[in-house]
């Protein structure tokens, strides 16, 4: 049952993408047309104020940027949200507070997403630093073992647990319930740092229950749908002191001398880097200001991807599936799922192939390796599923 139109926010995307069948919400979201006012209205606020637009930036348009994040994951806490260009910036950061430590022992997953899994890797050639992962592959099928594990490894005292809430690589997402199981099973001095990337605005998830004791990292190019430079990460209360620091963490010191210790922000500010673009801001905030005055809940537009997912399986032609060999990664249930759904082909190439056909008839969705992602959102409605599954049918071999 569909609750609400929201087709009508995206006009220009769709215009933009008119004949095409966008199915990579879960890549790149469409944004809704008021991103553009918002855009303008940055350009304008240069004009007008010029070096004076820091004020009203971090007087007001940061502070709105927190408090809807905050409000979107049911913290108490915005000045505990630290903003920066991508959440990578952000990660390494974290990383930092443990420059110059003699040993440094980091648990993580087989699946995390490119960049992290790129910075551990490269990491693993100090050896000072050691890094286990967790076997995760298993993890839409079978996720006791990878959650058994992980709570076998976190007895080893590790400086710091880095998983996913929600997989990139097959949509595969940690429940509430067992997201407190393992913070129960974590040592009080390991830093617990969740990749919140493809839940945040998506699932609808409640941190309040770790509110003080989870890193939490998103951004806003996904189903936050203000587009790049709004990555974010929730930080617990601490006097954390960065080794990777920029000016921007210390806002009192511009017009002081320079101290002999480096000072912080006694908030998440204390993780904040250097000039950024801020036009983010202002996309992320007008997004949200327009949902939250139309009642447009995540819960509201989970139920609505939802809907769209289930009528995609129940229409998907089988035909398609097994031309392909393709198998599904996930249960058909969608019980708790991100927004897109994930099928694993046979080889690379039979992967490559079949998303070049799609796209040669003017289906957008997105692989990783030899898995193809189909991601689901606000601006396509039943029709549009429809129409893909027909379409799918036509192509099938
Ligand atoms: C799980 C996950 N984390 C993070 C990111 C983005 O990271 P960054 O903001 O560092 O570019 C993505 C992007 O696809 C992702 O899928």
């Amino acid at each position: 049952m569909t609750l609400f139109n929201p087709k009508d926010f995206y006009t220009r995307f769709l215009k933009g993408h008119e004949g095409k069948l966008h199915f990579a919400a879960h890549s790149h979201h469409f944004w809704p047309d008021i991103t553009r006012e918002a855009q303008l209205q940055y350009w304008d606020d240069c004009a007008h104020l010029s070096d004076e637009k820091w004020g009203k930036i971090f007087g007001e348009v940061i502070g709105k940027t927190q408090k809807h994040i905050a409000d979107i994951l049911k913290l108490k806490h915005p000045e505990q949200i630290v903003l920066a260009p991508n959440t990578h910036e952000l990660s390494t950061r974290l990383l930092s507070l443990f420059l110059g430590k003699k040993e440094l022992k980091i648990l993580t997953s087989t699946n995390e997403f490119l960049s992290w899994r790129r910075q551990f890797l490269r990491l693993t050639e100090i050896p000072e630093i050691q890094i286990h992962q967790v076997d995760s592959t298993y993890f839409p099928h079978d996720r006791k073992a990878y959650l058994d594990n992980l709570k076998i490894e976190l007895k080893n005292n590790y400086d710091l647990i880095f998983i996913s809430q929600v997989f990139f690589d097959s949509g595969t997402a940690l429940t509430d319930a067992e997201l407190k199981d393992l913070l129960d099973h974590t040592p009080e001095a390991t830093l617990f740092v969740l990749d919140g990337y493809h839940g945040f605005a998506a699932l609808p998830t409640n941190l309040a229950p770790f509110e003080g004791r989870l890193f939490y990292l998103g951004g806003g190019y996904k189903y936050a749908q203000g587009g790049e430079g709004v990555g974010f990460m929730v930080v617990p209360k601490g006097d954390w002191r960065p080794a990777y620091t920029g000016w921007f963490a210390e806002q009192a010191q511009i017009s002081k001398k320079p101290d002999v210790k480096v000072g912080y922000a006694s908030d998440a500010m204390a993780f904040m880097g250097a000039t950024q673009d801020p036009s983010g801001f202002y996309r992320f905030n007008a997004v949200w200001d327009l949902f939250f005055s139309h009642n447009i809940t995540i819960e509201a537009i989970h139920a609505y991807v939802l809907n769209l997912q289930l009528l995609f399986l129940k229409e998907l032609p089988i035909s398609f599936i097994q031309s392909w060999s393709l198998k599904p990664l996930f249960s058909p249930d969608l019980l708790w799922h991100g927004h897109f759904l994930t099928f694993e082909a046979d080889s690379l190439e039979d992967a490559q192939k079949c998303q070049e056909i799609l796209h040669k008839h003017h289906i957008l969705i997105d692989r990783r390796g030899n898995r193809l992602r189909f991601g689901f959102g606000l601006y396509q409605n039943e029709s549009d599923v429809s129409q893909l599954c027909r379409s799918l049918k036509n192509l099938a071999n």
